[in-house]
């Protein structure tokens, strides 16, 4: 993406040491454009007031929570608002959403998850064990892509659901829903994607996918900490979720416990506005699938070309699968043989480059490839605000700590 496109993020242009920010960080959170700060901040000067009131300010937050949900509607593909649940998190959704669905199982039931899932797509389902529920999980291979031959063996009559993730927030993997979708098909499970890191890098369309949830959080890409849930039509109506009798009892609020985070939400619509902004077409939704394309292809070129830099120095490995667009998100997980990747990123910290490492709560992706004990990897992961000075940084810091 372009000058224009970087000049809305305050951050990037912040000192420290004498010089600005690289942000390597996106797959843990993206920056947060002006729009989307003035947008909370006028939510709070103006219309600051809980829901359902006669009065002007709860109106107005009325219109602020329809607005979000519309926008993240169009973000996803769905079919309208009505499939649009919020919360504090993904995590917390999805711990709401295992509990409702555990209410429908019975003892002998089967749940499937993955080796390479974030814990956020494992924990609220291996919970579901202390209840008689089978959970298994589809194995990773050593080259950092599911085993779908083990999920298709695994999927059976007995299973009721398999919680898959788009994209790997350790690696970038991307996963094969469509294989995965038509195999559920067969034994009449429902899907459940976790796209907490594959929206942020490719236009989404829950309908074409045909999944039953989606999950993912605006915070990675470019708004406030806000968990997101789509439910297929008539699906969330069906659950029993925790709710109180005062609250309203269909979708998609059934799974909404109190009070929501109404100015994040303002932001929230303004995240998608914001991408909405850069793309063209006839409508607010093609706009959206033309800017994340843009978004898309401007991040793996950057991709690719670090890919390439990284691997080319010696005693440098990258984790996982090939930079193939349609296998990998923007996401490189790199392993030193000199460093440890803690120390890895400390130095590249004293840079000004900012990067994570450990296992980003994938720690089951990263146990199974042998990376625990070692620290994980450091991960370098490119947004869209990311520039082709970014990525000469990254390789010129990582040659330099490498010594
Ligand atoms: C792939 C993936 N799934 C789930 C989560 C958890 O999201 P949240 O922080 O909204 O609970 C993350 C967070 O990093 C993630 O990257």
């Amino acid at each position: 993406m372009n000058d224009s496109f970087r000049q809305q993020f305050p951050s990037l242009s912040r000192q420290h040491n004498g010089g600005r920010l690289v942000f390597m960080d996106g797959p843990g959170g993206t920056q947060v454009p002006q729009p989307v700060i003035d947008a909370i901040s006028h939510y709070y000067k103006n219309s600051n007031a809980n829901s359902h009131g006669a009065f002007v300010t709860a109106q107005e937050t009325d219109e602020v929570l329809d607005g979000a949900r519309a926008a993240v509607a169009h973000f996803l593909g769905a079919e309208g608002p009505h499939t649009i649940s919020f919360g504090q998190n993904m995590t917390t959704l999805n711990y709401s959403l295992s509990r409702a669905v555990e209410r429908l199982l019975q003892p002998g039931d089967e749940v499937l998850i993955t080796q390479l899932d974030h814990e956020g797509n494992r924990g609220p389902w291996l919970a579901l064990r202390e209840l008689g529920i089978v959970v298994r999980e589809v194995q990773l291979k050593k080259d950092g892509q599911l085993d779908y031959e083990d999920m298709a063996a695994k999927l059976n009559e007995r299973t009721r659901l398999l919680a898959l993730g788009y994209a790997s927030n350790f690696m970038g993997t991307v996963n094969n829903v469509q294989r995965a979708r038509a195999l559920t098909y067969k034994v009449g499970a429902w899907l459940l994607l976790d796209a907490v890191h594959f929206a942020p890098h490719f236009p989404l369309d829950v309908q074409a996918i045909g999944c039953d949830f989606l999950l993912c959080s605006a915070y990675k890409f470019y708004g406030p900490h806000v968990g997101i849930l789509y439910s297929r039509p008539g699906l969330l109506d069906r659950l029993p979720a925790d709710r109180l009798r005062t609250a309203a009892q269909e979708a998609p609020y059934s799974i909404e416990t109190g009070t929501l985070n109404h100015a994040a939400l303002a932001g929230v619509k303004s995240a998608v506005d914001f991408i909405a902004s850069f793309g063209s077409g006839a409508d607010y939704r093609s706009c959206v699938v033309d800017a994340m394309n843009q978004i898309h292809h401007h991040e793996i070129a950057l991709a690719k070309k670090l890919y390439t830099g990284l691997s080319a120095l010696d005693g440098a490995r990258i984790i996982g699968p090939p930079i193939d667009a349609s296998l990998r998100a923007p996401t490189l997980a790199l392993h030193t043989q000199s460093l440890r990747p803690e120390a890895l990123a400390r130095k590249l910290a004293g840079r000004n480059i900012l990067a994570w490492d450990g296992h980003f709560y994938a720690i089951r992706a990263a146990e199974v490839l042998g990376l625990l004990e070692t620290g994980g990897v450091t991960r370098l992961g490119l947004s869209a605000y990311s520039s082709e000075e970014d990525v000469e940084l990254v390789l010129e810091g990582v040659r330099a700590c490498m010594g």
